[in-house]
């Protein structure tokens, strides 16, 4: 190596060895303070930003005027990966809104419940006791009811339980929402399954509404498992807006799923088109400039009916839904879980209407925050047609504000952003919780004969911010 170039090396060591730490600390100075920045914002993102109005069973529930739109820096990665994924590698700071409440879960504006519930009256300890010891002959979607208790704010289970994925999903959210909020000493029953079951003082992850005495609500298991803190929201939120604009749309209506009915559990010459999804299916073969509609496994269908679907589709992840003009919903076993996933997206939902309700969807009101298609599909193709036009003309002015589509797209992420972050979603359970002790007609019991309680490490099922976590796991004793 020559003299020169010896000297140019070391000088270009020099020169990398100094610039590149204090690049380093710029960087990161930077991207902190970017950061600072969308917490706050993500704070002041609360239900105070929101306005509701009473709708027969829903509330239409919109942004105040004034609203700061979502917005915040995003790794230049995002192009390449999921929203999802991105959303959850930023580290959620451990905001004011993580912080124990002093005051009891009151409801929403308006009296809106923060999660649905239907009951005449009050809960008198027979049908408590009815509900607890109850069989489901010949039920389809149905599983265990589960008996709890809360004393001194914490919490305990009958040892008779069996321990389900779900059931201990439920214990999860259940050890947060003590942490966070003041419960008062209480019984109560949870109900891991689909399905109706109206007359029963039970929590359920969904109610049949037109039944007066429908039950209670509780954020599902998937819910919980999905769920991001305030500022991971806006980042979901801003990287859906970038990934996937209003102006590049293909003009079609998607969805994908599975051959899940509620009234069958199994398909076959003659039931087969009964099948709502089935329907679905077939329809959609006669409107294929409009709907990519179809069905991906059929489960649990005999040969014939597998002979008469050929026409397969192939999934295609949840959040590419959002490349299409809208996405349909449709109901499966009773209600559509993945409906709380699709809110936070920037697209409108084309929900099929529904009795089955999940603890929030009294707050998507049809025609403010979705819209809606009849149970026998009649309306459908106009439907569909409309929102196609309206996401064509969108892309054809290239104009950010929208038509009709947009609008009920926003307003539908509005609301999923301030109350559906992981704090809302706990918040919803403790309000179904105190809801239930208000209308419990008897004294609390305090022998633990035949409970243990409920401890474990915080969290494995949602991911809540370390410090959170660390404090949930010591409030309720690690398991030994
Ligand atoms: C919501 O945000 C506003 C500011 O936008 C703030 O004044 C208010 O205290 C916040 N409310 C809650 C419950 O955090
Ligand atoms: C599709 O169109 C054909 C021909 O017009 C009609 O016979 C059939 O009933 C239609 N199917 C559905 C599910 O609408
Ligand atoms: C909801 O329940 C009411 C009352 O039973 C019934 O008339 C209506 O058809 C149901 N709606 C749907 C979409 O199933
Ligand atoms: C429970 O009852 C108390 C006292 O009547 C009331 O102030 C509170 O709003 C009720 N809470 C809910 C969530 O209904
Ligand atoms: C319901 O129960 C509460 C609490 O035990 C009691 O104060 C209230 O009077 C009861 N209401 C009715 C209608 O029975």
């Amino acid at each position: 190596m020559s003299f020169g170039r010896r000297v140019f090396y070391v000088l270009a060591c020099l020169i990398l060895c100094i610039c590149i730490p204090p690049g380093f600390i710029y960087w990161e100075l930077l991207s902190r303070r970017a950061h600072q920045q969308d917490s706050l914002d993500a704070l002041a993102w609360n239900e105070s930003r929101l306005q509701f109005k009473s709708l027969g069973h829903y509330f239409a529930v919109t942004p105040k005027s004034g609203t700061p739109r979502v917005d915040c820096l995003l790794p230049p990665s995002y192009q390449f990966r999921y929203c999802l994924n991105i959303a959850r590698s930023f580290k959620e700071p451990l905001s004011a809104r993580y912080h124990p409440r002093p005051s009891a879960v009151s409801s929403l504006e308006e009296n809106a419940p923060r999660a649905y519930w239907r009951w005449p009256g009050n809960i008198s300890k027979e049908s408590f006791e009815d509900a607890a010891a109850r069989e489901w002959p010949g039920c389809i979607h149905c599983m265990n009811i589960v008996r709890y208790k809360v004393l001194g704010r914490k919490l305990y289970v009958a040892e008779s339980a069996p321990g389900s994925r779900q059931q201990l999903g439920a214990e999860e959210m259940l050890q947060v929402v003590l942490y966070l909020f003041p419960i008062p000493d209480m019984e109560f029953l949870l109900h891991f399954g689909d399905g109706c079951v109206n007359g029963l003082p039970v929590i359920s992850w969904n109610v049949c509404r037109q039944f007066a005495d429908a039950g209670f609500t509780m954020p599902s298991y998937t819910v919980w498992e999905r769920s991001l803190g305030p500022t991971q929201r806006m980042v979901y939120s801003t990287c859906l807006e970038k990934r996937y604009p209003a102006r590049k749309r293909k003009p079609l209506v998607i969805w994908r799923g599975r051959t899940t009915d509620s009234r069958f559990g199994s398909f076959n010459r003659d039931n087969y088109l009964q099948a709502l999804r089935i329907q679905l299916h077939q329809l959609a073969r006669n409107y294929s400039d409009i709907l990519d509609v179809r069905l991906v496994e059929l489960l649990h269908c005999n040969k014939f009916v597998k002979k008469k679907i050929r026409d397969t589709g192939s999934w295609i992840k949840f959040e590419h839904f959002n490349k299409y003009c809208a996405i349909l919903d449709i109901d499966g076993n009773s209600w559509s879980d993945r409906f709380g996933h699709l809110v936070h997206f920037n697209t409108p939902i084309l929900k099929m209407e529904s009795n089955y309700t999940g603890y929030f969807e009294h707050l998507f009101a049809p025609d403010t925050s979705i819209i809606q298609f009849a149970k026998d599909f009649s309306d459908l193709p106009e439907k569909a047609r409309q929102l196609i036009a309206d996401c064509q003309q969108t892309a054809r002015r290239d104009d950010t504000e929208g038509g009709e589509g947009r609008r009920i797209a926003k307003n539908m992420q509005v609301a999923s952003q301030a109350l559906m972050d992981q704090v809302g979603i706990a918040e919803a359970f403790a309000y179904t919780l105190q809801v239930y002790k208000n209308l419990s007609s008897w004294e609390v019991d305090p022998s633990l004969k035949g409970f243990k309680q409920v401890k474990g490490t915080c969290c494995s099922v949602a991911q809540v911010p370390k410090l959170l976590a660390a404090a949930v796991s010591e409030y309720h004793g690690r398991k030994a």
